[in-house]
């Protein structure tokens, strides 16, 4: 079966950005693939963090991934630090990957601007561990959002350098992107994301989402409610397009450059459609967080099985580099 290898940051809180863009995505692909998730606690360190939640959140993003619906019987669910070959082939990779490489990705770029006083080799070796986490399990697919393309990409360029070096070892991984759209934030001013407050966690609860709904930046030429407004400059209209079907997509359209329906109108159908697919998740990770045990035991179990394929290549990549084995 053709391998898929992914991860996520522990972050704290999962929004609907990364539901969307990624995990949802994630749950229809493991009856397809042999699918590796990874709770990547190495990628967020090269950031200033509170060091005192790190645990928890790794543990809460574990505990996420399988309350909306990620199966430990049908994919490997782990944390990137339980399995260190991540950071021994990251290594390796570094000496294959030219630093003009990494010094033109946006997101390094991005981070190096938001985090001035931590510009760090880690931040630059971010992708270069990215690449040695797809490449590791020789996954040639990666589900991720359309900012991960570019990385996506350097893995591919590291496996050919790789590869032109030292033999044919790894596979110039794909990536698949997920058919949703992304989603804004209720701020309106930009895609949704942690850093930037403007989320919709995926465990918070029905009260605090509506009033987020509620209070949300709409299309910000509809003033008045007879105003006609434009669903495809709306932000309320990027997550509709993400949690309504078709016929209601079509029914907001025309309510809404019509004026035939208000923004609260269309905000309140949003809210249903994202309470018939949340509740299920929400309640499934309060069953979790009550038996904490079963996801550690997931996570320990996955990093085992993990370790086990990881050993493997790194006994074929030490080989092929040519060091000393006894
Ligand atoms: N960089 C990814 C993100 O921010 C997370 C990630 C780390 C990842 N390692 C990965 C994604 C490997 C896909 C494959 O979303």
């Amino acid at each position: 079966m053709k391998r898929i290898f992914s991860g996520i940051q522990p972050t704290g809180e999962i929004h609907l950005g990364n539901y969307v863009g990624a995990i949802r995505n994630w749950v229809y692909l493991q009856d397809e693939y042999d699918c590796v998730f990874s709770v990547v606690d190495y990628h967020a360190i090269t950031i200033e963090y509170p060091v005192e939640e790190m645990a928890k959140r790794t543990l809460e993003t574990g505990l996420i991934l399988l309350a909306c619906g990620l199966s430990p019987e049908k994919s490997k669910i782990f944390v990137q630090s339980h399995v260190p070959e991540h950071t021994e082939l990251a290594w390796i990779f570094n000496t294959v990957t030219p630093i003009g490489e990494v010094e033109r990705m946006t997101q390094f770029k991005d981070k190096a601007k938001q985090h001035r006083a931590n510009i760090n080799m880690g931040l630059m070796g971010y992708p270069v561990l990215q690449s040695a986490d797809i490449l590791l399990y020789k996954a040639g697919y990666v589900p991720v959002g359309e900012d991960q393309v570019q990385h996506i990409e350097l893995s591919r360029e590291v496996a050919r350098k790789f590869n032109a070096r030292f033999g044919d070892v790894f596979p110039e991984p794909q990536e698949i992107l997920s058919m949703a759209p992304r989603i804004l934030g209720v701020d309106g001013q930009a895609k949704m994301s942690k850093s930037l407050g403007n989320f919709i966690g995926v465990l918070e609860e029905e009260a605090g989402i509506w009033e987020k709904l509620r209070t949300a930046v709409t299309d910000v030429n509809r003033v008045h409610r007879t105003d006609p407004g434009d669903p495809n400059i709306c932000n309320i209209y990027t997550i509709h397009r993400a949690f309504s079907d078709n016929s209601m997509l079509i029914e907001i359209d025309k309510g809404c450059t019509s004026a035939g329906i208000g923004c609260i109108d269309c905000k309140k159908m949003l809210f249903e459609n994202l309470k018939k697919e949340l509740t299920p998740i929400r309640e499934k990770a309060r069953e979790l967080a009550a038996n904490t045990d079963y996801v550690k035991d997931v996570l320990h179990q996955g990093a085992g099985a993990c370790r086990k394929i990881a050993d493997v290549t790194m006994e074929e990549v030490r080989r092929v580099l040519g060091l000393y084995r006894t």
